[in-house]
């Protein structure tokens, strides 16, 4: 089978596309053929040069035929730190083949403006044991498209929002390369696919997880 070619959106760092980058990297079941960024000067197109990606600048992020013509012939979009709302008529071209992760356990905690270390103020001030990361489709709306995938992380006492953001962005590089070569390995299937769904997987990714987390 040929690689799924990949088009990532990012606007900052880039640590989610270098999570990609360093599990895809002789996989013969996707890889990063693009890197799209929203900032010029955001860290991952240095990431994507190294990697030997094409990478490009959205010069308006907002204008559809702009955004569909820079993903190109992508078999899977991924949003990986993107901060901008996608144009209904990209995510119509690409229905159920753009997904987002989200570092917190959707529907709770997303929406406009929910991202960065406000998602994690906001766990934290609600006095939740546990957060996580959400990895979705894209709809027209932020952080609302269906679930695909979570992965839960204990909040500690004494947690920041600095230290459940490391600690969730820690379970986001693993999740969301998990979940992009489950849908490469599936051929992006034009339905809903839901990971974990029957809940074993996820009680052991959660026993998982917070074994790690205590290691
Ligand atoms: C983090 O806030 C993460 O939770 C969210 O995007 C940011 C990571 O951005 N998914 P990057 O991948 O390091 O640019």
């Amino acid at each position: 089978m040929t690689p799924v070619r990949l088009a990532v959106l990012v606007s900052g760092a880039g640590t989610n596309l270098q999570t990609l980058l360093d599990a895809l990297a002789d996989s013969r079941v996707a890889r990063v053929a693009r890197v799209v960024s929203s900032h010029a000067a955001a860290g991952a197109l240095e990431r994507a040069r190294r990697a030997g990606v094409p990478a490009t600048v959205l010069a308006d992020p907002s204008d559809p035929a702009h955004v569909i013509a820079s993903l190109g012939d992508a078999g899977l979009v991924v949003l990986a730190g993107y901060l901008k709302r996608v144009p209904p008529a990209a995510v119509a071209r690409f229905r159920l083949r753009m997904i987002n992760i989200h570092p917190a356990l959707l529907p709770a905690f997303g929406g406009p403006g929910m991202y960065g270390r406000r998602v994690h103020e906001r766990v934290l001030a609600s006095g939740a044991a546990i957060s996580g990361a959400t990895v979705h489709y894209v709809d027209e709306e932020y952080d609302r498209g269906p679930i695909i995938a979570q992965w839960p992380v204990p909040v500690r006492p004494g947690d920041t929002a600095e230290t459940l953001a490391a600690r969730v962005l820690g379970v986001e590089h693993r999740l969301l390369p998990l979940v992009v070569v489950e849908l490469a390995r599936r051929g992006v299937p034009p339905v809903p696919v839901q990971l974990f769904p029957d809940g074993s997987a996820f009680a052991a990714q959660n026993e998982l997880s917070v074994r790690l987390l205590d290691a």
